[in-house]
C-alpha cells in the first residue's frame, strides 16, 4: 500500500517494521486487537497512518513503557520506543483496563 502511495521501498520497509511491532504487542499483550492502515492529507503532503487498538488490560504508566529496555515480558522493551523512532508522528492513549490505541503516522517525501 505505501509502494502504491509513492514511498520509497526505505520507508515502506519502516512502515513494515512499525506496523509489525504494534500488532505483536497487540498478540501479546491484548490477544486480540484491530489495526487500519489510511492515507491522510497533511497541507502540502500526503501521508501513510497506522492506528493500532485493542481493549486490553492498558499500560498504567505511558512515559515508563516508551522508555528502551523497559519490559513486562522480559523482552527487548524496544518496540514502542522503536516505531517512535521509525515513524515521523507518534500518538499514545491507554487506559488501565479498558485498552490502548497508538496511532502513528509517517509522511512521504
Ligand atoms: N497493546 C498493549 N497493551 C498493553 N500493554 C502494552 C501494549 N503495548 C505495549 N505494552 C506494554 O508496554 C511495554 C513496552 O512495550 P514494547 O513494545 O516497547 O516492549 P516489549 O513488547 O516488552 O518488548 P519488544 O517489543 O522489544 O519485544 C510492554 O512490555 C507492555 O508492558
Ligand atoms: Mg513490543
Amino acid at each position: 500500500m505505501a509502494a502504491e502511495l509513492g514511498f520509497s521501498t526505505g520507508d515502506a520497509t519502516l512502515i513494515a517494521a512499525a506496523i509489525s511491532e504494534l500488532a505483536r504487542n497487540i498478540v501479546s499483550y491484548a490477544r486480540k486487537g484491530q489495526i487500519t492502515l489510511k492515507t491522510v492529507n497533511g497541507l502540502k503532503r500526503q501521508g501513510f497512518a497506522v492506528i493500532a487498538s485493542d481493549d486490553g488490560p492498558g499500560i498504567p504508566d505511558v512515559q515508563q513503557a516508551l522508555r528502551d529496555g523497559f519490559s513486562t515480558s522480559g523482552s527487548l522493551g524496544l518496540g514502542l520506543p522503536g516505531v517512535r523512532r521509525l515513524m515521523d508522528e507518534f500518538e499514545i492513549t491507554s487506559q488501565p483496563g479498558r485498552g490502548t490505541t497508538v496511532t502513528v503516522k509517517k509522511w512521504r517525501q
